[in-house]
C-alpha cells in the first residue's frame, strides 16, 4: 500500500492506495475519528458490487453502519438530490460526529463531499474512489459541488476529506470507456508538471490499458502526489491550482456544446488538451513536437482528440462563460515543453480560432 499525505495544516490527510483495500477502510478509519456513526452514499450499481464489503469493515468497528443510495449519473449531482440526503441523514439522527463515506466516482465524490460541508454546518467525510478519474483526480484537493440548471458545478465548497481510499482492484469492474477517460486526467499531470512520468505513459500505454497492477499503482500515485502539491500551494485556487485545468478550457466548451451527452469528461478533456497544446504552439510557447506528441499518447490511449463539428464562434464564447475568465479575459493554461505551463490570459480571437 502506498500512503501519500496532503499537507493542509489541521486540513491535512492521508491518500492510501493499494489493491483490496475497501474492505479495511474501517481500520484505516479508527485512527483518524471516532464516528458516533458511518453512512455510506453510493449508487446501486456499487453498492451491490462493493457496498457490503466496505459496510462490514466499519461494523466490525463497532461502528452502526447505513448505506443509501442515490441514483447514477451527473443529473444526482444536484440541490435536490442533497436535500434528499439531508432528510435522510435526519432520520438517521446523524450528528456532527456522524461521517459520511463517498462510495464511487466523481458524481457521489462532488455530492457527499457537498453535503458533507454544509449538513450542520461541516460534518467529517471520508472518499472512496472507484473510478479512474475519481481516484486521480476528483477525491483528492476539496472540490465539491452540485450542478445548477445553469451550469456545471456552480453550487459548491472548498471541503476536504478526512481520508481517502483508492482501491485498485475496483477498477476492474469499471467499464473501459470510463477507465480511459480517467486516463486523460493522467496525462494530463505528465504534460502540467513531470516529463519523466509522460515519458512512462508513452512507454507502457499497453501494461496500462491492460490494468498491470504495478503500472496502475504507479499512475495513481504519481497523479495524486502531483494534485497534492498543486492544492498544498493554492487550496482555493486563487492562482495556480488553475493549472491542474490544463485543456479544461476548450474540455469544458465542447462538452456544454454537445450538452453534456456525447462526451464524458475525460473525453473531452482529452481533445481539449490538444487544443490547448497547438494553441501554445501557434502563439510560439512550445515546438510543433509537443502537440503531436500529446496526440500520439492520447490516440494510443484509444482517447479522441479530433474536434467535434462545432460552430467555432460558439466555442468562442462558450471560453467566455469558463469559470476562470474573468473581465471578458479567458484564461488558457499553455505549455511550453512538457512538465512545463504557464498560465496566460492574452491570447487573441484569432489564435484561438486557429486551433478550433
Ligand atoms: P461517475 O461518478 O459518474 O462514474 C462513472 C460511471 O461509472 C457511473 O455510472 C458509475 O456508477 C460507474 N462506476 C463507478 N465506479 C465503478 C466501478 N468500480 N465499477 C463499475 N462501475 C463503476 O464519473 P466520474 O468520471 O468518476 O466523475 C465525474 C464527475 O466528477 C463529474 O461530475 C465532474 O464534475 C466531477 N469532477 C470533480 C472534480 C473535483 O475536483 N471535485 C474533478 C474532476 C471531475
Ligand atoms: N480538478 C481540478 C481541481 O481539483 O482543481
Amino acid at each position: 500500500m502506498q500512503r501519500l499525505n496532503i499537507d493542509l495544516g489541521e486540513r491535512s490527510y492521508d491518500i492510501l492506495i493499494g489493491s483490496g483495500l475497501r474492505a479495511q477502510v474501517g481500520e484505516f478509519l479508527k485512527s483518524v475519528l471516532k464516528p458516533s456513526r458511518i453512512v455510506i452514499i453510493t449508487h446501486p450499481s456499487i453498492n451491490s458490487l462493493y457496498g457490503e464489503e466496505v459496510a462490514d469493515g466499519f461494523i466490525a468497528q463497532g461502528w452502526t453502519t447505513d448505506i443509501i443510495e442515490v441514483p447514477e449519473g451527473e443529473s444526482s449531482k444536484n440541490l435536490g438530490q442533497a436535500e434528499k440526503l439531508y432528510d435522510r441523514l435526519l432520520e438517521l439522527n446523524c450528528d456532527r460526529k456522524s461521517v459520511l463515506v463517498a462510495l464511487g466516482g466523481g458524481v457521489i465524490g462532488d455530492l457527499v463531499g457537498f453535503v458533507a460541508a454544509t449538513y450542520q454546518r461541516g460534518i467529517p467525510f471520508v472518499q472512496v474512489p472507484t473510478t479512474l478519474l475519481s481516484q486521480v483526480d476528483s477525491s483528492v484537493g476539496g472540490k465539491t459541488a452540485v450542478n445548477h440548471p445553469k451550469g456545471k458545478n456552480m453550487i459548491g465548497a472548498f471541503y476536504q476529506p478526512r481520508l481517502v481510499v483508492a482501491d485498485l482492484e475496483t477498477l476492474r469492474t469499471l467499464p473501459q470507456k470510463e477507465f480511459r477517460a480517467g486516463l486523460a486526467e493522467v496525462v494530463k499531470y505528465g504534460v502540467i508538471a513531470d516529463e519523466n512520468f509522460f515519458e512512462f505513459l508513452e512507454t507502457r500505454y499497453e501494461k496500462i490499458l491492460n490494468l498491470d497492477s504495478e503500472c496502475l499503482s504507479h499512475i495513481i500515485e504519481t497523479s495524486c502526489s502531483i494534485k497534492a502539491r498543486v492544492v498544498e500551494k493554492d487550496e482555493r485556487e486563487s492562482h495556480y491550482r488553475m493549472i491542474l485545468n490544463f485543456g479544461h478550457t476548450f474540455g469544458h466548451a465542447i462538452e456544454s456544446l454537445t450538452e453534456y451527452s456525447r462526451f464524458i469528461h475525460g473525453e473531452a478533456v482529452s481533445m481539449g488538451m490538444v487544443r490547448a497544446a497547438q494553441l501554445s504552439h501557434s502563439v510560439g510557447k512550445c515546438s510543433e513536437e509537443t502537440p503531436n506528441r500529446l496526440e500520439a499518447l492520447l490516440k494510443n490511449l484509444g482517447l479522441p482528440v479530433d474536434m467535434p463539428e462545432l460552430d467555432s464562434s460558439a466555442v468562442l464564447e462558450s471560453l467566455y462563460h469558463d469559470k476562470k475568465t474573468m473581465d471578458r479575459k479567458i484564461k488558457f493554461i499553455l505549455v511550453n515543453d512538457i512538465g512545463s505551463i504557464e498560465i496566460v490570459d492574452q491570447v487573441s480571437e484569432v489564435e484561438i480560432l486557429k486551433v478550433l
